[in-house]
Formats: structure tokens, sequence, C-alpha cells
């Protein structure tokens, strides 16, 4: 069921508006008084308002403003008595969905609004839905329904009861260290140790005895006999995160340590065996490492031989809406914030951006948005500027023909129009016939 909400000060407009809009699937309220429609909608939440721009006290421009920062999802229609394409514009630069000019026909009025309801109606089935996705797409704490990422997911079923060693590799925040987990959790040793070194945080001269422990009185300080995490880890899972890090002369222990389980601790000769699964993950190069001798190869070959790597997220953008639920629910959880979602606006800026620091960078992105938001959903004003601002590293652009700044500036036009044809026609100067003329003929048909 859609909710309408009519307001206008013409009493004939609002009984045009409910015999001609009827439907059993449509419910519309009706105000004569700017204030009055005002208190509807904040009770109601219609999906869609009908709003005429000029009425005694509230104008509709300041109502629209209101309605806007109340619910950037509201679709507002503004009903303009003169013919002015500038309000038009201003309107939808405000928020407004759409406008129609005065005296309207029933024709248009159908035209225009069955859209905003149909699509009212495939916005409240595609929430309902990607509420249903997250749970099923939800992968240990993973989530994603991308190719690439179900790759990952089957790569991950497929090798986690058998692995003994195991390469994650991936740009930073693509969720190198949850792949780990995943391992662990889909292992038989789940109920075992899950032990994580951060290889890069380690004091170099520190290294042998964090990994393989020591014995009393080895060098200063070591006061007691202390066992390192490899055999912290006995029986389960070592996480060796940022395994580019660890010191070629420490390698060839390790080397050891993965090939027959042997350890030995720090001033002692006895060897200890250990039976240790380990998941090494890196953002670097092992293999140009490899090549300048920073990276032993035998230990590089022994680790990649099962390699998972990560996508980053630029490159499976169809993940965002799932990921952007996910981390809503998260931080309404943390914040003990209840926040619905966010504007089509905000998705789109989101949709946009190149997010170079990937996943983590999203949760930061969203984490800020629910923390500055003092409504229920979020708006482009509430993301942080860099993402509002910042476009896309553009490379190609020096090799575009004028054909192609052409259709690109069109596509532009036509989003910041809010995806109304008829202002998209005015603003470019031609006819609608025009405009469907060249999406049609330039392959632009997704906007037809
Ligand atoms: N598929 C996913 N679904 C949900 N959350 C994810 C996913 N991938 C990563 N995250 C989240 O993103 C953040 C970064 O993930 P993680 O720490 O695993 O990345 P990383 O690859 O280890 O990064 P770095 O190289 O910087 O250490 C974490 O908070 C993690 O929970
Ligand atoms: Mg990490």
């Amino acid at each position: 069921m859609v909710h309408l909400v009519a307001i206008d000060d013409e009493v004939s407009i609002l009984d045009f508006i409910e015999q001609v809009l009827a439907r059993p699937d449509l419910c519309i309220s009706r105000a004569s008084d700017p204030n009055e429609g005002w208190e509807l909608i904040r009770r109601l939440r219609p999906q869609i308002v009908t709003l005429d721009q000029s009425m005694p006290g509230v104008s509709g421009m300041e109502l629209l403003a209101r309605i806007v920062d109340l619910d950037p999802t509201i679709d507002v229609v503004l009903l303009t008595a003169d013919d002015s394409t500038d309000l038009a514009v201003e309107a939808i630069r405000q928020g407004a969905s759409d406008f129609l000019t005065k005296p309207i026909t029933p024709s248009l009025l159908r035209e225009k609004l069955d859209l905003l309801i149909v699509s009212a109606q495939r916005r409240d089935r595609a929430t309902a839905l990607q509420q249903e996705l997250l749970e099923t797409t939800k992968f240990g704490d993973m989530v994603g329904q991308s190719p690439p990422m179900l790759d990952v997911f089957a790569l991950i079923r497929r090798i986690a009861p058998h692995f003994r060693s195991c390469l994650v590799t991936g740009a930073t925040g693509t969720g190198k260290e949850l792949v780990a987990r995943a391992l662990h959790q889909m292992s038989l040793v789940r109920n075992k140790p899950f032990v994580v070194c951060n290889c890069a945080a380690i004091v170099e001269t520190l290294f042998e005895s964090e990994l393989f422990g020591h014995v009393r009185g080895s060098f200063t300080g070591a006061t007691v006999d202390r066992a390192g995490l490899f055999e912290a880890a006995d029986g389960g899972t070592l996480f060796l995160d940022e395994i580019g890090e660890v010191p070629l002369k420490m390698q060839a222990k390790f080397l050891r340590a993965l090939q027959n389980g042997e350890v030995q601790r720090v001033g002692s000769n006895a060897v200890r065996r250990v039976n240790v699964r380990v998941v090494a993950a890196t953002n670097r190069d092992l293999r140009a490492m490899v090549k300048q001798k920073d990276f032993r190869e035998d230990l590089y070959y022994r680790l990649s031989m099962l390699e998972i790597p990560l996508p980053v997220l630029a490159d499976r953008k169809e993940d965002l809406p799932l990921l952007e639920r996910h981390f809503l629910a998260q931080f309404s959880r943390q914040l003990d914030k209840e926040v619905r979602g966010l504007s089509r606006r905000a998705q789109t800026v989101l949709s946009r951006y190149s997010w170079p620091g990937n996943i983590r960078e999203l949760e930061n992105v969203i984490g800020h948005a629910c923390t500055m938001t003092d409504r229920d959903i979020i708006d482009v004003a509430d993301l942080p500027a860099y993402v509002r601002t910042k476009a896309p590293l553009d490379e190609s652009r020096a090799r575009m023909t004028l054909a192609d700044v052409e259709s690109r500036h069109v596509r532009y036009v036509y989003e910041q129009a809010g995806g109304n044809k008829q202002l998209t026609a005015e603003i470019l100067g031609v006819s609608r016939a025009t405009l469907y003329r060249y999406l049609g003929e330039n392959g632009m048909k997704d906007l037809s």
C-alpha cells in the first residue's frame, strides 16, 4: 500500500487529485492548510506528497525544504501555477522529484504519479528483499553477492577443512582478516585457538622470541620461560598478518615451522612439535619482493600454493547496497539509534566514489553518517565532505571524444534533474522528442 498526502488550498484540486488517482493500492490523505499537511506528513510518513506552490501562510518551497529535511526518500511533486522553469529547476534542486504546471490534465497527472507509485512499491519490495538477502548472503561475518565475492566464499569453503597454510592477498581494507577468521571458523579445529600475530607491529629483535618463545636467561629481560605464538596456536590456527614485514633472516625459521611443524625456543636446543595451520596475509606484492630478494622464494612458494586474492570494492560495487545495509544495522545497534536507510541521492554519491580504502573506508563512512544524522535516514549532507566532493580519478578523460563528452554531459544533467526528462530537455535546450532520440541513438536506453 502506497500513501500519498495531497496539500493544496484549493479544495477543487484536492478533489481532482483524489478522483484521478483513485486505485486500490493507493491511500490518499488530504489537507487544505499547509500546517495541517505538515502534521499529516509527520504522522503518516507517506511515500509521495503533492504540494501546491502558492498557499497562504507557508509557501510550497518552504514546506518542500522541511519535508526533504524530515525524510529525503519522500517523493514530492510540486504543483506550480505559472509556467516558470526557474522555479521548477529550483524545486528539483531542493529535492523535489517532479513538478506539474497548472492547469493539470488528468492524463498528465496519472502518467507522472503512476510512475512514482510503481517506484515506491518497487523500493518497498527492494528493501524487504535486501533485508532477506542480507540474511542469506552472510558468510561468516562477511556479506557479499557479487560474482568475485561468491568465488571467494566458494574457495574458503573448499579450502577450510584441509589446508595447512594459505595466503590471503588484497589491498588495505578488503577483508583479509575476516577471511582468515572464516577459514578458522569453517574448519574442524574451530574450537581450538585462533591466534593473531601482526608481523608489522613486532620489533625486529623480539621477533624470534614472540613467534617461537624463549627460555629464562636467554637474553636480558627474559626472566621466565615463555611459549611463543606458534605454541599458543597449537592445534588451531595462527594468523600471520602483514607477512611481508617478516625480517628476511627470520623467514627460514618460519619455513621450518610451516613445513615440519618444528619450533625452537630462543636459548634452547630442544625442538618442539606443533600442529598449527597458518593463514598469512599481505597487501604487498610478494612476488615482486622475491625478485628484489626481500622475501625468500621457498617461503613464498610454500605460502602461495593456496592463495585467496580479494577484489577491491571498486570492482564489486554491486555489493554496496548489501554492505550499506549491513553497516547501518551494525551502527544502529552500536549507537542505539534507529537509522532506517540511505536516501537515493546518498546511495548515488556512494556508488560514484572510488573507495581506495575499500570496505573499511565504507564502514567508517557509514559510521560517520550514522553518528552525524539527527534523522532516521542518511542523506548526502551526512556523508563526509571528501566523499561528496571527490570525483573519481579519471585518467580516460584526456582521450575522450567530443561525442563522449556530449553523452556524459547529457547523463550528468539527467541525474542532476533527478531523472526528470522534461526538465533535462529544457536545460539542454532541446525538445523532449530530440532527447529521446538522442538517448536511443547513443546507447543510453537505460535512461529512456
Ligand atoms: N565482506 C565483508 N562484509 C562485511 N564486513 C566486511 C567485509 N570485508 C571486510 N569487512 C569489514 O571491513 C573492515 C576491514 O576488514 P579487514 O580488517 O579484514 O581488512 P584487511 O584486508 O585486513 O585490511 P588491512 O590490510 O588494512 O589490514 C573490518 O571492520 C571488517 O569487519
Ligand atoms: Mg588486516
